[in-house]
């Protein structure tokens, strides 16, 4: 089985090494995220996870990513029932269905076109779940979206495809737009753009796609964009799931920290970090 697929860009491939993440991670014993939505998505499409031969090696940052961002949205509609939630560069994520938000919510999926055009073929519709086709550097997008309601933003992943100039013209947009809400996404140390930029093997095509400098102060987007305020970071490998990674991983998990736990910026410059804003 599987559906015809347009050429993509590095960016658009991207993808695919979160949405294998997610599907493979379901398929553990114990799965950190257990998104079984994503395993169905790559049989409907017909991907070939061997394409990521590294990719075991990354299931636990992609499913605890992800799994945060799905708890930091959550957390939201339960405080703004009336919210807006937008997935910025949602790929073929199904968050919607993980995060189960009630029929008072609007929750809108931006991606490029021809990537909403596959979502729309591989994941369910739901009601009030909108696919939003668009280059996020386009300004005319968001217009379509209401700006009286209390907006939750994710974007998973997303950060290193959108140039410095870019993100802060998005963020800047977005923050504008909304009365108010919040903002959550990965964070992207330099030495991580460093890594996909020299280990072409893991990353195939994708390392082309990646513009942004990355950055390892969580506080720098306060500079970039007036308004934004740091309220959480946290690490995925803090988290009690991290005790279910294989013994070598937590042990040199443990003995970075050890080595880094005086010096949290130096910490942050090696590890996953989700950071979360209010606007
Ligand atoms: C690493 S993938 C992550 C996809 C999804 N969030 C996930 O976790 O599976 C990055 C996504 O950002 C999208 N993207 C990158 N630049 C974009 C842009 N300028 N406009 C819209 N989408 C963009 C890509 O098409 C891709 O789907």
């Amino acid at each position: 089985m599987g559906i015809t697929l347009p050429a993509f860009t590095p960016a658009q491939n991207s993808l695919w090494l979160t949405l294998c993440g997610r599907a493979l991670d379901s398929r553990l014993p114990h799965p950190f995220l257990a998104d079984t939505m994503a395993d169905e998505i790559v049989s409907k499409v017909g991907y070939d996870l061997a394409k990521f031969p590294l990719l075991k090696s990354k299931l636990f940052d992609i499913a605890m990513r992800a799994k945060k961002l799905d708890e930091v949205a959550r957390d939201f509609i339960a405080r703004h029932p009336d919210a807006v939630v937008l997935d910025l560069g949602a790929g073929l994520d199904s968050r919607v269905f993980r995060v189960n938000p009630p029929a008072t919510v609007d929750w809108y999926d931006v991606d490029f076109p021809e990537i909403v055009a596959i979502r729309r073929q591989v994941i369910p519709q739901r009601a009030n779940a909108h696919g939003i086709g668009a280059d996020l550097n386009d300004e005319q997008w968001l217009n379509q979206l209401p700006s009286d309601r209390p907006a939750m933003i994710v974007a998973d992943g997303l950060v290193p495809f959108l140039t410095q100039d870019g993100l802060v013209s998005l963020l800047t947009r977005l923050t504008s737009h909304f009365t108010g809400g919040e903002l959550a996404f990965n964070g992207y140390p330099k030495l991580a753009v460093w890594v996909v930029k020299h280990y072409p093997r893991a990353f195939g095509s994708i390392a082309d796609g990646v513009v942004n400098p990355g950055f390892d102060d969580p506080l720098e987007p306060e500079r970039w964009v007036p308004g934004l305020k740091l309220v959480e970071e946290s690490f995925p490998t803090r988290t009690p799931e991290a005790a279910q990674l294989p013994l070598g991983i937590r042990l040199v998990g443990s003995l970075v920290s050890g080595l880094l736990s005086r010096s949290p910026a130096t910490f942050r410059r090696v590890s996953t970090t989700v950071l979360r804003y209010r606007f």
